[in-house]
């Protein structure tokens, strides 16, 4: 690999509810570039992306390389899109209050001024939904709320990008607009991508090195075009799996 890592993951290992979920894992997060994790259901991909975040004590080495102290991941630096809303969706509130609610300092009841107002226009304007503004979060569709996830990770400008299966339930067609957004945003801000995602031809599509995981230890790391063949496949989620559908 030419560019060097964001982050270099050494011999770590998280242990929840007593047993070992990552065994081992090293894996490099290339700077600036859209690295993806796939596996099957339990091998751990959340996980790794919730210690990368800081939310779980692990043993080994998560080595932040971008010149200032990354000893804990900054919020600052991280933004994160995670598997599952901890929000409720029928919340009957405003695109424009719930994104306030993350993006302002102080209490909200005191009200959202011209300037925030035009910040959450700008966000909604780069995940390309810009109409969505005063538009209730429960009126919102799967992959406009997907959006409105992702405008709100991208404020501040982070350094790293977390996307737990960003578009996971979202049809086939909004999924594809959704994987070229994430691949034009990587591409004009040069933000570090670490996209958890099952669909491999998407993977195949935007990223430049994946990770396979598989019972919380990384089978194969590489590009795609290594990677993603029938033999390393049938390494990371068993003898059945074929690379069918997913050649360049
Ligand atoms: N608090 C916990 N206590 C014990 N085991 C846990 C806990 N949280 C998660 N696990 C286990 O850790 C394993 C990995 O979970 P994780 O959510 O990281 O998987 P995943 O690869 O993201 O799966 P999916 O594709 O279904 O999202 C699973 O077997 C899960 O049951
Ligand atoms: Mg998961």
């Amino acid at each position: 690999m030419s560019t060097p890592p964001l982050i270099a993951i050494h011999d770590l290992w998280v242990y929840r509810g007593g047993r070992a979920i990552l065994c081992g894992v090293n894996a490099d997060i290339t700077r600036g570039k859209i690295t993806a994790l796939i596996g099957l259901n339990g091998s751990g991909k959340s996980t790794l992306l919730r210690t990368v975040l800081g939310e779980f004590p692990y043993r080994g080495t998560i080595d932040f390389r971008c010149g200032h102290d990354h000893s804990r991941p900054r919020p600052d630096y991280v933004g994160y899109v995670p598997q599952r809303l901890t929000i409720d969706s029928r919340l009957p509130i405003t695109v424009r209050d719930l994104m306030a609610l993350t993006l302002k300092r102080g209490p909200l009841f005191l009200g959202i001024g011209r300037q925030l107002t035009a910040t959450i226009q700008r966000l909604l304007d780069r995940v390309g939904v810009p109409d969505l503004l005063d538009v209730p979060v429960d009126g919102l569709s799967g992959g406009q709320l997907q959006r409105i996830l992702l405008a709100m990770a991208l404020e501040p400008q982070p350094e790293l990008l977390l996307l737990d299966e960003p578009a996971a339930g979202i049809d086939f067609k909004t999924q594809q607009s959704f994987y070229e957004l994430i691949a034009e945003l990587n591409r004009q801000s040069g933000v570090t991508l670490l996209l958890v995602s099952h669909d491999l031809t998407m993977v195949s599509r935007v990223a430049e090195h994946v990770l396979c995981l598989r019972d919380g230890r990384i089978q194969c790391q590489g590009h795609p075009t290594v990677v993603l063949t029938d033999e390393s496949m049938s390494t990371t989620f068993g003898a059945d799996m074929r690379a069918i559908g997913h050649r360049h």
